[in-house]
């Protein structure tokens, strides 16, 4: 696991998008997992300024709403279009979600596995972290294997998530996401966290024990994770000097 400890939340962002640069040039049709939430909004500002070429990307977000329709507010649907889908090359067709309005939630589920899948599997997931030590909408506790599923979210989630719903509603109860094993299966993995609300969780996550109760601990079983956080979120790490003596930047 390497663990960078970036000065702020805008270098986390830069380097983030370092990650998503070097993997386009290298392979223009990659295939990318895609967060949602505060943390990556610095990172799609960036990836929008660079102007990249995705027009043979893929990207498979990590989750969605179960029951929202794409233009509502708070879907992810609409979090895509407006923080990145806007502002890239990337065909509108290309940019997957979960379908959470599905007649059949389980076959949506399956039929987005199969897709990522043909796709030849992701390449590079880039994650963030919950209060709760989710990664996508898998929270605690959430087997290391689980695939692509509908997932009933935590009171917590809901809560920190109603900040995005008109005059914060809370958000749905059930999402699609994607599972900790199909999130495994990335030949890389980004994490990022910023701001001292994560660093309780992020020392959890990268040194406490694996753990169901902390989703994100499953990381650990990852070969080459890359977490980059910044000065805030990494405050509560124990090894802090030995990852900057090891993995500095
Ligand atoms: P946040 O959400 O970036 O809004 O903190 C992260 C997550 O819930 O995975």
């Amino acid at each position: 696991m390497q663990v960078l400890i970036l000065k702020d939340a805008e270098t986390v962002a830069r380097q983030a998008a370092d990650h998503v640069t070097a993997l386009l040039q290298r392979k223009p049709e990659a295939v990318l997992a895609l967060p949602t939430g505060n943390t990556p909004l610095k990172m799609y500002s960036e990836l929008a300024r660079r102007q990249l070429d995705w027009r043979r990307a893929t990207t498979f977000n990590l989750d969605e709403y179960v029951g929202l329709p794409p233009e509502h507010p708070g879907s992810y649907h609409t979090y895509m279009r407006e923080n990145f889908l806007r502002h890239v090359n990337l065909p509108e067709e290309s940019c997957r979600l979960p379908d959470g309005q599905a007649p059949d939630l389980q076959a949506a589920c399956q039929a987005y596995e199969d897709e990522i899948h043909a796709h030849g599997g992701l390449d590079l997931a880039i994650l963030g972290i919950g209060l709760d030590g989710h990664l996508a909408f898998n929270e605690p506790p959430s087997s290391i294997y689980c695939r692509t599923r509908v997932v009933r979210l935590a009171t917590s989630t809901r809560e920190a998530n109603a900040a995005h719903f008109p005059n914060h509603e809370l958000p749905p109860e059930r999402a699609i996401t994607m599972g900790i094993g199909t999130l495994l299966q990335a030949r890389c993995i980004l994490l990022l966290a910023t701001g001292a609300n994560k660093a309780a969780i992020l020392q959890k996550a990268v040194e406490g024990p694996l753990a169901a109760l902390v989703p994100a601990t499953a990381l650990q079983l990852h070969p080459q994770p890359v977490i980059l956080a910044d000065e805030a979120a990494a405050q509560h790490l124990e090894l802090k000097d030995y990852y900057r003596e090891a993995y500095r930047p």
